[in-house]
């Protein structure tokens, strides 16, 4: 079985003349075909809508036949559609489709299982110079953060990362016998921290990952963390896992102009 896995498209960047959302989607339907994927993991950040984001997927599913499974990223929460749902509806909106559960993990065959969390952020990984207090303003250098302003939880946001990594522990308690593919959005290892000290990301690091699931790699049997949002291509591996990063990232980040290589590029393949 080959399972594709890319994150942080970020399809509605750029609406240049140079890359429409038509590319996202035809580029990476043919990368999906080249592979010969079964399944397909997009570890969130596929657009600034949660609307965008499921059509998105609707129309890659028919251009290619392939499973889809994701995870909202931060971005996906952002609601630029404008329409009347809270953060938390959202939230409700992905669970209702066949794309994410988190609530029960997937099987994928008789020995492996896919577990689906977004997983959020709890500040842990900024430098320790910075009290969770003035972090929580979520304010640097005269830049804010934008989930600040376009994402409502009502709880902050280490206890959104404490609600999430509970019940991601419970799915992953009913699959404890099974070889895990764990897919979050945020980091969940500090490996992929920007490095310190750095001028902006000892503060800004604190959006970027998690310790609230640290003790899972421990007790349960998590072969691959596939996780998106840092925008690096990385994989790092620390004991019987394989953290995977698969970020396509935005065009500025890029290395070349060329959408079919970077896609192609950012893209890791699982075989199980
Ligand atoms: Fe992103």
């Amino acid at each position: 079985m080959k399972i594709g896995v890319i994150s942080d498209l970020h399809i509605d960047r750029y609406n240049s003349e140079t890359l429409k959302q038509k590319d996202f989607s035809l580029t990476l339907a043919n990368e999906v075909s080249r592979q010969a994927l079964d399944i397909l993991l997009i570890a969130g950040d596929i657009s600034n809508d949660h609307i965008r984001s499921y059509r998105f997927m609707q129309a890659l599913e028919q251009m290619t036949g392939v499973t889809i499974y994701f995870v909202p990223g931060n971005h996906d929460f952002w609601n630029f559609s404008g329409d009347a749902k809270s953060t938390r509806d959202i939230y409700e909106y992905f669970k209702a489709t066949k794309y994410f559960n988190d609530e029960a993990a997937i099987e994928l065959n008789d020995e492996w299982v896919l577990v689906m969390n977004p997983a959020w952020y709890d500040y842990t990984y900024a430098s320790e110079r910075f009290s969770m207090e003035r972090l929580a303003k979520r304010e640097y250098y005269g830049g804010t953060w934008q989930d600040k302003v376009k994402i409502d939880w009502g709880m902050t946001d280490p206890e959104v990362s404490s609600k999430m990594a509970a019940r991601a522990g419970q799915v992953l308690e009913s699959v404890k016998d099974k070889k895990i593919i764990l897919m979050t959005h945020v980091a969940t290892n500090k490996a992929f921290r920007v490095p310190m000290p750095h001028r902006l990301f000892d503060y800004y690091n604190a959006f970027i990952g998690t310790s609230d699931f640290d003790s899972f790699y421990d007790t349960y049997d998590i072969r691959y963390s596939v996780m998106g949002h840092i925008h690096f291509r990385h994989q790092v591996t620390e004991g019987d896992t394989d953290y995977v990063c698969a970020c396509l990232g935005y065009k500025r980040e890029w290395p070349t102009e060329d959408i079919v290589h970077e896609m192609r590029h950012a893209m890791q393949v699982i075989e199980i």
